[in-house]
């Protein structure tokens, strides 16, 4: 017999806590309660329920909470003890409990004094000295002084990585568009799929393009492909490029100096970072160093910048106006009382397209997690399900689901006033398009008004009848609206920053360890073996008949006949 396929009898002991049971109680009392009332009842609504930092605002306001609400919600905040946790991370403790390691992605953007120490170590001089190395390079990539071997500047960067080595940095790119150097493109490779670096090569000369190769640990079989295919077109074109040459195309962002020398980079032409900074926590550290290229070392620091303004609003706002706390808590309510399975990220400004595709990782590698700290069964609901699409395209296509399907979906709607376009009449209709969507999911539309409707339409009657259940909107769908006045660095340091902070403040109310990822190495396990079978066209592992099925099929219908 095969073992037990749950072995843990433990089980959190979260759920039987007081403040849990404080909530559970509150919300058979307001479930019901329609935000259209809570609207009517309070005119200052908004005013109590929304808060202003730097050039953001954030509109809670169209949540499904009131005063109780928040108190209890604050209650079960401190009951989890989020304020020790938070000092703790901020002071370098080895909170990552499992893998014996500090949090510390908040030091890479520290621009205080205050020295940050890891066993001992005060690391903000070996933050000071790779950010002053990623200024001096950045800068001489920008400026042309940086010549490739056939005495040309660099005009476009290939930025090789996966997960937090490519979402973060790609992602910073995309949103700062507006201050991208005039010549110099950047790329970002991530797929194994070989048509990725194909396509990407096809218009690139390898005497103007620089390798950025990016990888925590320089071990990941994605990048670690994809980089020696690079180096491979470049060594083979028809530039006449040599090993010697190297140095002056491809640098290594790593925390693995021997796998980075293996590889055949020069370790000069290494960036550093720290075991205490997670892969989707990294796009501050030299992870960045493509961001940095692209819109120049002074907006990587502002960027800092923004993100060190916020990480002192958390830790020193009371919980009441603390941004990233009420974020958090909002979405333990909704997921744990309401029983929410996802969270949607609507951005309405161009720019921000790839935010949800970061927030994905940065939140369900963080807190996708089925136990807690001690090791017992969490036997209530952890990460959301996170996903998203630029708003007023998800209009035209998924919103319906969120207007009038079954289930509820909170969801995050940000905008920036400023346009990066001189359009202005697109500028109005995106944010009309924002405002008003809104304003739908919340209010809903009675059987009345549906009503009044189709009879100003002058529809018949027994159409209109029956049209009618199908055109009313339930509403009450929660939203918050995250407002920046213009996409700058800072702002979007800040907001990358808030997002972090609400991740670990989820991940301290369900007592998780919100920085290992132990649930990637399976199937990173199980592709190592598979893919010996593939390639030397041997069984060697015992396989379920589907995936036995599976590799057979591959294996006949593979394109080199092998
Ligand atoms: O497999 C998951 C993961 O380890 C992520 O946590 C990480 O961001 C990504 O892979 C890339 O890892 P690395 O930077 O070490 O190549």
């Amino acid at each position: 017999m095969r073992p037990a396929r749950v072995i843990l009898n433990a089980k959190s002991p979260l759920i039987n806590t007081p403040a849990w049971l404080a909530l559970l109680d509150h919300y058979e009392r307001v479930k019901k309660d329609h935000m259209v009332d809570l609207f009517d009842q309070d005119p200052k609504r908004f005013e109590r329920y929304s808060i202003e930092f730097n050039d953001m605002l954030l509109d809670y306001s169209k949540n499904r909470v009131n005063d109780k609400t928040l108190e209890l919600l604050f209650d079960l905040a401190k009951q989890a003890k989020v304020e020790e946790w938070r000092d703790r991370m901020f002071s370098g403790d080895k909170i990552n409990n499992t893998e014996g390691r500090a949090v510390l992605h908040t030091a890479l953007r520290n621009r205080s004094d205050k020295p940050i120490f890891v066993d001992d170590e005060n690391v903000m001089p070996l933050i000071e000295t790779e950010l002053d190395k990623m200024r001096a390079f950045s800068d001489k990539v920008r400026s042309g002084q940086w010549i490739g071997y056939a005495g040309l500047p660099i005009t476009n960067v290939v930025n090789i990585g996966i997960g937090g080595s490519d979402l973060g940095p790609n992602m910073v790119c995309r949103a700062l568009e507006r201050y991208a150097h005039n010549n110099i493109r950047v790329h970002f490779v991530s797929n194994v799929d070989g048509s990725h670096i194909d396509q990407m090569l096809s218009h690139l000369r390898p005497e103007t393009t620089l390798f950025i190769v990016a990888s925590k640990t320089f071990t990941t079989q994605e990048t670690l492909t994809n980089a020696n295919t690079a180096k491979k077109w470049f060594l083979d074109g028809a530039g006449r490029a040599t090993e010697y040459d190297i140095a002056k195309h491809f640098v290594a962002v790593s925390t693995n100096e021997e796998a980075v020398k293996e590889f055949g980079i020069d370790p000069r032409n290494m960036f550093r970072f720290w075991d205490w900074v997670g892969g989707r926590y990294s796009l501050w550290s030299s992870v960045g160093l493509a961001s940095a290229i692209y819109v120049g070392m002074d907006n990587f620091i502002e960027m800092l910048e923004g993100a060190h303004e916020m990480d002192n609003h958390f830790q020193t706002a009371p919980f009441e106006e603390n941004i990233p706390v009420i974020l958090a808590m909002l979405g333990v309510w909704y997921g744990n009382f309401f029983g929410a399975e996802s969270s949607a990220i609507l951005p309405y400004d161009h720019s921000l397209r790839m935010l949800p595709a970061y927030l994905e990782q940065a939140d369900m590698e963080s807190n996708g997690k089925s136990v807690d700290r001690e090791g017992r069964q969490a036997t209530y609901s952890t990460g959301k399900i996170i996903w998203g699409a630029e708003g007023i395209n998800g209009q035209h296509a998924f919103y319906q689901l969120l207007h009038q399907g079954t289930r509820l979906i909170p969801t995050d709607f940000i905008a920036s006033v400023q346009s990066q376009s001189d359009h202005q009449n697109h500028r109005d209709i995106l944010a009309s398009n924002f405002l008003a969507q809104t304003e739908a999911l919340m209010r809903g539309r009675t059987i009345e008004e549906t009503r009044k409707q189709l009879e100003e339409g002058g529809i018949e009657l027994h159409k209109a009848e029956q049209r009618l259940p199908h055109m009313i909107f339930e509403g009450n769908q929660p939203s918050n609206s995250i407002v920046i006045k213009k996409m700058t660095p800072r702002a979007l340091g800040s907001l990358i920053a808030m997002y972090e902070h609400k991740i670990f403040v989820q991940g301290i109310v369900w007592n998780l360890n919100s920085y290992d990822q132990w649930g990637v190495e399976l199937g990173k396990k199980l592709t190592n073996n598979i893919l010996e079978e593939l390639e030397s066209g041997e069984n060697h592992y015992e396989h379920d008949s589907s995936t036995k099925g599976l590799l057979d099929w591959f294996r006949k219908n593979r394109n080199d006949g092998g």
